[in-house]
């Protein structure tokens, strides 16, 4: 008898030595531990055993029982926590293993960008400036030259923050151009300066619009800048951003800051293949600006720019839907 409680001791443990995974496991746990199973059959010999033996032999047959048990448990456990099965008794945290790298932040694509358009338009001599983003009527429209009753200036297309009847109120500038007009009546020309930030509308989101968006505007004052110098800039700064195989193209428009004025206009796959999306808006700043600012026109010549961030981004990243770059989903941010 007592060889029976050591051969069933001797197969359960190679049996559960062999066992690497959860099924088996539960093989194992049925042929041993079950309701029918080895140690149950090894109890039903009890009756068979000789009156004077069967102290030890219950004894002996319960600690088999209990160890089993507790082996099982301990199997269990490491199976369970998804750790490989490792020789009975050694720790089973490898500290050897290589650990997992703690992922690094990084910056978001737009803040990418801006730090990227700085630097492009800061090899061709034009210094980075900022400005505020809450801003009066006068800087944002009136210096601008944008009369009272342009559609610009509908307190539905803005966010005002003051009463917009009032005197030079208050809003969430709707554009960087402000910024042309708090350079000029600071400093003395010539001027050649880009300046980043957020712009504020109340648009209709889209895959190409956004109620808060980014521009970059430049401006450039000195005697006898020309169109072709404009041209210029933002040819030079389209093929050195988006590379030489961009296609581009500069469409007459208007502003009421510059005269003449431009579009800026880049082909771009948004999906439905490829179509011209616009990127901004340049020109040669308008005499009334000038005047604006007390530059006087007939000395000092001048053009600006205008351009979307997240457009210039879209089609440098190959992004087709401009929420994507503000919905925050980690696993879009990541691939920048
Ligand atoms: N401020 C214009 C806009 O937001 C873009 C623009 C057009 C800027 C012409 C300029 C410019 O500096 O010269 O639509």
């Amino acid at each position: 008898m007592p060889k029976r409680i050591d051969q069933l001791q001797a197969d359960a443990d190679a049996d559960l030595k062999a066992v690497t995974s959860a099924e088996q496991l539960e093989a194992f746990r049925i042929k041993y531990l079950g309701s029918k199973g080895a140690l149950k059959a090894l109890m039903g010999l009890l009756k068979e055993v000789p009156k004077d033996q069967k102290r030890e032999f219950g004894q002996r047959a319960n600690a088999l029982r209990q160890g089993l048990q507790e082996s099982f448990e301990q199997r269990k456990q490491s199976l369970g926590g998804g750790a490989k099965p490792k020789a009975a008794g050694k720790p089973l945290l490898d500290v050897t293993e290589p650990g997992a790298p703690p992922r690094l932040g990084r910056q978001h694509i737009i803040t990418q960008t801006v730090d990227e358009l700085i630097e492009v338009f800061g090899r061709m001599g034009f210094d980075a400036v900022t400005g505020p983003e809450v801003e009066d009527e006068h800087h944002n429209f009136v210096a601008l030259n944008i009369p009272q009753q342009h559609p610009a200036r509908d307190p539905l297309d803005n966010f005002y923050l003051t009463d917009p009847d009032g005197e030079n109120p208050l809003l969430m500038r709707s554009q960087t151009s402000t910024v042309q007009i708090r350079v000029m009546e600071n400093t003395k020309p010539p001027i050649r300066i880009v300046s980043t930030g957020r712009v504020y509308r109340p648009d209709e989101h889209d895959a190409t619009h956004y109620s808060m968006f980014h521009q970059i505007e430049g401006l450039y004052v000195d005697r006898n800048v020309s169109m072709v110098d404009l041209k210029t800039t933002l040819m030079q700064f389209a093929h050195a951003y988006w590379g030489p195989d961009a296609d581009v193209k500069l469409v007459p428009s208007y502003f009421p800051f510059t005269e003449p004025s431009a579009e800026l206009y880049v082909k771009i796959d948004l999906g439905k293949g490829e179509e011209w999306m616009e990127v901004g808006g340049c020109g040669m700043v308008d005499p009334a600006v000038f005047e604006a600012v007390g530059y006087d026109p007939e000395e000092w010549t001048g053009f600006a720019f205008g351009l979307g961030i997240e457009r210039l981004a879209m089609r440098k990243y190959d992004i087709r839907d401009i929420r994507w770059l503000f919905e925050n989903d980690v696993r879009f941010l990541r691939q920048f």
